[in-house]
């Protein structure tokens, strides 16, 4: 699938940098070309004549090279590949790319270029998690770039977590999805996934509805994660302001009636996500024409009926049940026992709990503070952004998959 194709692969400055050499050489041995773009900081990792003489071709490294300039043009340059890799991505060249900065050549490129850009992320733990980096990352997707890892494992600062550079084949598979429009491949190759999202909205009359102040962060968080490890996803979600993850399949609900119609469409599924905030009730006679204020008459009685209870229908049903179902506890007091309550409830098999106490700010916010709740127990996780909340999941969902198929 890669052969003949030509990639413009920007090298970052990061430890990681020395995996970029190898990926050039497999991306030679799948019979693609490559032509090397090194930042200032990478050059500090890897040498411009060890990039220049595994790709065979001349390595670009500054903005402002006047021969460089004469005999191809850095915006020629940026759109003479058919795509753009960038690996390792640092936090920086990141932050670059979703602000928009073209201060350096590998920056302007990204700029430029009309082609698609794969990025490899590649960063120390915390830089992962935080806040900046969760928004950036956000912003690059919702922006159409694609992405592959970070793996989760030791680094070379000696910490352990999500940071590390995916490994170089399996950036050649991603580049090789890139191209082909196709799924990652990953640990939930041929599986299929559902996960719900946002809130829903009920309404009142034409113009009014009742709904709740769900983004829709976690689930699309969620969406995007199983993707990248290799699911189909069918990716039911509400009304939100954020874009959908990408490589999901979209269905776009607005009521929970609606969404329960869109889920049972979307079964069967290997494993369910309910990450979706339901609202619980619905009004129970819609008006059809705008309620209108009457001098004298006070505002109008709204009677609500119950909705269905999406995650709870379908982690009961007997046939077409998936082999997992997780569901959400969004709780203000007595999290972990409520969530334990809720997980007997519904009958699904994992909760993931959270306090959405207003002082918390997850609500709404780029990070959570999840326990995974299974029939062994409760599992505290780290307050991380929501991306790392959702890989972590999503590894989990593979890995329980994974047994269950041994
Ligand atoms: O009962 P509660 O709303 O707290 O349950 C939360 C979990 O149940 C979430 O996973 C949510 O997506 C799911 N849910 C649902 N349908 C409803 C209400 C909640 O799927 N009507």
């Amino acid at each position: 699938m890669l052969a003949g194709k030509r990639i413009l692969l920007i090298i970052g400055g990061g430890i990681a940098a020395y995996k970029s050499l190898e990926l050039i050489r497999l991306y030679q041995k799948a019979g693609a070309s490559v032509v090397p773009v090194l930042t200032r900081a990478a050059e500090q990792f890897v040498t411009p004549l060890s990039a220049s003489a595994l790709a065979g071709e001349k390595v670009y490294r500054d903005l402002f090279d006047l021969t460089d300039e004469a005999e191809m043009g850095h915006i020629e340059l940026s759109r003479a590949a058919d795509l753009v890799v960038v690996a390792p991505a640092t936090a920086d060249l990141m932050a670059k790319m979703a602000g928009g900065l073209a201060n350096d050549l590998a920056s302007t490129l990204l700029m430029a270029t009309d082609k698609r850009v794969l990025i490899a992320p590649a960063m120390n733990v915390r830089m992962w998690d935080h806040a900046a980096t969760r928004r950036n990352l956000a912003t690059l997707l919702s922006d159409g770039v694609l992405t592959v890892g970070p793996d989760e494992g030791d680094m070379a600062c000696g910490e352990f977590g999500f940071g590390r550079m995916a490994e170089p084949p399996a950036i050649v598979a991603a580049t090789e999805a890139a191209f082909g429009g196709e799924a990652l491949s990953g640990p939930l190759s041929g599986r299929h996934v559902l996960v719900t999202s946002g809130p829903t909205h009920e309404p009142i009359d034409p113009v009014r509805y009742i709904a709740n102040r769900s983004s829709g962060a976690q689930g699309s968080a969620i969406g995007g994660a199983l993707a990248r490890l290799g699911a189909r996803v069918s990716f039911v979600t509400g009304p939100t302001a954020i874009a959908p993850p990408h490589g999901v399949e979209v269905i776009a609900v607005e009521t929970a009636a609606e969404m329960l119609a869109a889920v049972e469409g979307a079964l069967p599924a290997d494993a369910a996500v309910f990450a979706a905030a339901v609202a619980d009730w619905r009004v129970l006679r819609e008006s059809t024409s705008k309620v209108k204020k009457a001098p004298g008459e006070g505002p109008p009685p709204l009677e609500l009926a119950e909705n269905p209870d999406i995650l709870a229908s379908v982690a009961r049903r007997n046939e077409t049940r998936p082999t997992l179902v997780v569901g959400f506890a969004a709780e203000t007091d007595d999290v972990i026992a409520n969530a334990t309550a809720k997980r007997a409830r519904k009958g699904c098999d994992w909760i993931l709990a959270n306090d959405v106490s207003p002082g918390t700010g997850i609500m709404g916010g780029s990070e959570n503070a999840v326990t995974l709740i299974t029939e062994a127990g409760a599992e505290s996780w780290p307050r991380m952004g929501k991306v790392a909340v959702a890989e972590r999941l999503a590894a989990r969902i593979a890995a329980a998959l994974g047994e269950v198929a041994a």
